[in-house]
C-alpha cells in the first residue's frame, strides 16, 4: 500500500480512472477528485508544500484515505458527500445527500460583485430562491456585509442543512430561512429586493435515465423540474418584477438548459455571462425588462 500523500493520490487517480467515474461535483477530472479525497483523509491543506507530499504517512492515515477512495468507486457518492464539506465562492460549507454539491458558477459573480451589471446600485436586500445548503445566501450575506438575505427552499430537510451553515457561519440575524414555492410568503405586499438570484432545478425530467449514477445520490427535487426542465425558471421569471426594486436585477443559473431558455422566452433580452472559470447558463435580467415579460405572459406563483 502506497505511504504517501503523493502515492496515495497517484493510486487514487488510476483507480477512478479505470472505474470509469463521473466527475462533475466540484471538480471535473480524475487528478482533482483524488487529491480532494486523499488530502481530506490526510488533514492537508491544497496549498500544503511540495515536500509534504513526499513524508512517509502512518498506517493510520494511510488507511483513513484508502476508505474514502473505495467509497467513492464503490458507492459512486460524490466525494464531497464523503467527506461532508465542499468550498464555494471561498468559504466552505457542510452538505450531505438533503441537499445539492455547491458547484454554481454564480460563486464567480458574488466574487466579481455582480460586476458589471450591479453598477452603483446598493444591495441591501437579497432574495435567494431554492438556497439548498444555503451556499449562495450565505456567500452573498458575507460579501455584502450589512445586507438582509431571505433564503427559501420547498425542501426542509435542505433548509434543516442551511440552518447549520448559518448557524455556522453567525448569520442568523441577517440570513433568514424559508419554507417557501419560490418566493416567500409576501402578505399584505411583497418585499422587494435588490438582488434576487437563484440557481432552481432546470434539468429535463425526461434526461434523468441518462444521468451519471453520481447525480442519482443528489435529491431530485434540486435537480429535475418538469419534462422539459422550464416549469421554475418559467414562475421565477414571472414573477420576479413583482419582488423586485426598480433598479434591481435578477441572477440565475439555468446550467445547460440556457440555449432552450434563451429560445422559450425570446421576448427578454437575457445577458448571458461570461464565465472566467468555466460554465456556463448564467442569466442576468433587469426589472423593466421582466415587467414587460410578465405583463404580456401573466403566470402564477
Ligand atoms: C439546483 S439546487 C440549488 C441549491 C443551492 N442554491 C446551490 O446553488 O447549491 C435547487 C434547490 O431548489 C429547491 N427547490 C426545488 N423546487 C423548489 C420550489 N418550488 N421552491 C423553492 N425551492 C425549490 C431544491 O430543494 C434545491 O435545494
Amino acid at each position: 500500500m502506497a505511504s504517501t500523500a503523493r502515492a496515495l493520490v497517484l493510486e487514487a487517480e488510476a483507480r477512478f480512472v479505470a472505474a470509469d467515474l463521473h466527475f462533475g461535483h466540484g471538480t471535473d477530472n480524475a487528478r482533482d477528485e483524488a487529491v480532494f479525497l486523499v488530502f481530506h483523509a490526510l488533514g492537508l491543506p491544497f496549498d500544503c508544500d511540495e515536500a509534504a507530499l513526499d513524508v512517509a504517512l502512518p498506517v493510520g492515515r494511510v488507511a483513513a484515505a484508502e476508505r474514502l477512495v473505495q467509497a467513492r468507486i464503490n458507492t459512486r457518492r460524490p466525494a464531497a458527500y464523503l467527506t461532508q464539506r465542499m468550498r464555494f465562492a471561498g468559504h466552505e460549507f457542510f452538505v450531505d445527500e438533503r441537499v445539492l454539491i455547491p458547484r454554481s458558477p454564480i460563486a464567480e459573480l458574488i466574487a466579481d460583485d455582480f460586476q458589471p451589471w450591479r453598477g452603483a446600485i446598493p444591495v441591501a436586500r437579497i432574495l435567494d430562491i431554492g438556497t439548498g445548503s444555503g451556499c449562495i445566501a450565505i456567500a452573498a450575506a458575507l460579501a455584502y456585509p450589512t445586507a438582509q438575505v431571505d433564503a427559501t427552499d420547498i425542501s426542509s430537510a435542505a433548509l434543516a442543512v442551511a440552518a447549520r451553515n448559518v448557524a455556522h457561519y453567525q448569520l442568523s440575524a441577517r440570513v433568514h430561512l424559508h419554507a417557501a414555492d419560490l418566493y416567500p410568503p409576501a402578505p399584505p405586499a411583497p418585499k422587494r429586493y435588490d438582488l434576487i438570484i437563484a440557481n432552481p432545478p432546470y434539468v429535463p425530467a425526461s434526461e434523468r435515465k441518462d444521468l451519471p449514477p453520481e447525480y442519482l445520490h443528489e435529491p431530485a427535487v434540486a435537480l429535475f423540474a418538469d419534462e422539459d426542465g422550464l416549469a421554475l425558471v418559467r414562475r421565477i421569471l414571472v414573477n420576479a418584477a413583482e419582488y423586485l426594486n426598480p433598479a434591481g436585477l435578477l441572477v440565475m443559473d439555468t446550467g445547460g438548459s440556457w440555449p432552450t431558455v434563451d429560445r422559450e422566452f425570446a421576448s427578454l433580452p437575457f445577458t448571458w455571462v461570461e464565465l472566467a472559470h468555466g460554465g456556463d447558463g448564467i442569466c442576468v435580467l433587469r426589472r423593466p425588462d421582466l415587467e414587460k415579460f410578465a405583463r404580456a405572459a401573466p403566470g402564477s406563483r
